[in-house]
């Protein structure tokens, strides 16, 4: 059936339009995008399903580059229902879900699984990050080019960093021939011990063991160095101190191979929050929430480019796991619900960046980054489509949230805007409204 989204604000920074579209689905595509297509109407006939999206925005689907759908093997923590139902209720249309899982993605039959189970029940489109090394255990390189072949967009050994800069050395050079970005986890595990928030003066009035912020930096100097030398594409994931976006700077301006992302939870959020909820493990992430002064430079460097785009990191664990003692608990923010709103209220309301802009760090350079398709709502294009209502006030209530994982610092929040509605392949897959 066709389908005709009529009235909205189109935001799609890839055609550069910006203004009132009707968009046109057939077939699962796009099929015409004009200021009015309602003419269209009668010689359809009844088949025609209309999407009233006045008063709304309607953007490319969102693109997530990390996402945690924790599959196989940890259906107590998420699934591809319940991951791709949050993905689809937050604007996304694609995500890349990540091998830190049970077991690790590490060969290509566990690629090809994954990609057979979520064309059985994903909401949205998934793709696979393979690991980098065996059993992420930064080792011995895990079958890259099987696994590309078998459908990996990328390398991994996100959560576990490769400690030793000889064997990273290795796989860049191996993800390179295989065409593939790496997407790192930059930490250096040796400072980072046994800590669980950021170093510093929350860290010593809670009693909690720090991670310095060096910890961070000088494994992004470390990786970007490497990928300069071996030319391979690097990903840096979820920057979250000044020192690391101030490495991407200047290897970016050294003309390395590198993009690098930060989550909506890094924006928001200090370890200021971490002091306010005290032992509540919502705030427990990794990397942690960092200082004001950190996240003022996470902001800046998202305004500059030297940051590409937004991706969430969402990390679901069950609330059995989050409650334990703070130690004890794993790291992990549930993400995938609340991006959109959260960044738009400190990027947009908080007059960072235009709506449009915001919109191309949550499309084209997510897919620009890995090299995935999408991100674009041009004539021919697949209809992924993202419907935001930006007037629309919600508080954010964990237990309403679509994901397994309940724990975000962004409980009881107030946000501004809500997806409407999420279209993959033209069929809707979310709706706030019937
Ligand atoms: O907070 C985090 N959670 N950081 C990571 O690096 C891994 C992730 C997870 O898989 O739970």
């Amino acid at each position: 059936m066709a389908l005709l989204i009529r009235g909205g604000r189109l935001v799609d920074p890839a055609t550069g339009r910006d203004g009132r579209f009707d968009v046109w689905v057939e077939d699962g595509r796009v099929a015409a995008v004009a200021p009015d297509l309602a003419a269209r109407l009668p010689a359809e006939g009844g088949s025609v399903e209309v999407f009233e999206a006045a008063g709304c925005v309607v953007t490319p689907g969102l693109i997530d580059v990390h996402t945690h759908l924790r599959v196989p093997g940890q259906a107590h923590k998420e699934t591809l229902a319940t991951g791709t139902a949050a993905a689809a209720a937050g604007g996304f249309t694609q995500v890349v879900t990540f091998p830190n899982t049970r077991p690790v993605i590490d060969s290509p039959w566990l690629v090809e699984a994954v990609l057979a189970r979520a064309r059985e029940e994903a909401r949205v489109r998934v793709h696979v990050a393979g690991a980098l090394t065996r059993g992420q255990e930064g080792r011995e390189l895990a079958p890259l080019a099987a696994m590309a072949r078998a459908g990996a967009v990328a390398f991994t050994d996100d959560g576990r960093p490769v400690a030793d800069a000889g064997v990273f050395r290795r796989a860049l050079e191996y993800a390179r021939a295989v065409g593939l970005p790496v997407l790192d986890h930059a930490e250096d595990p040796g400072l980072s011990g046994a800590g669980v928030v950021h170093e510093g003066p929350v860290a010593l009035a809670l009693g909690l063991p720090g991670i310095p912020a060096l910890s961070e930096a000088a494994a992004v100097a470390r990786d970007v160095a490497l990928s300069a030398l071996t030319g391979a594409r690097l990903h840096v994931l979820h920057l979250s101190t000044a020192g690391a976006v101030e490495a991407v700077r200047r290897a970016k301006e050294a003309g390395a191979p590198v993009t690098a992302e930060v989550t909506p939870h890094h924006l928001a959020f200090t370890v200021a929050e971490v002091e306010r909820l005290r032992y509540d493990a919502s705030t427990k992430v990794n990397p942690p929430l960092r200082d004001e002064a950190d996240r003022q430079a996470l902001i800046e460097g998202l305004r500059s480019g030297v940051i590409d785009l937004i991706a969430t990191d969402h990390a679901p664990h069950s609330p059995d796991e989050k409650s334990l003692p703070y130690v004890d608990a794993p790291f992990g923010i549930s993400g995938l619900e609340t991006a959109f709103p959260l960044a738009y209220a400190v990027l947009v309301q908080g007059g960072v960046l235009t709506l449009a802009e915001l919109v191309r760090r949550f499309t084209v350079e997510p897919a620009r980054a890995l090299g995935l398709p999408g991100g674009r709502l041009a004539e021919g294009d697949p209809a992924d489509i993202a419907i935001f209502d930006l007037d629309a006030e919600w508080v954010v209530d964990p237990s309403a949230l679509r994901s397994k994982g309940k724990h975000t610092p962004a409980a009881g929040r107030r946000l501004r805007g809500r997806c409407a509605a999420t279209f993959v392949g033209g069929r809707r897959v979310w709706g706030d409204r019937p």
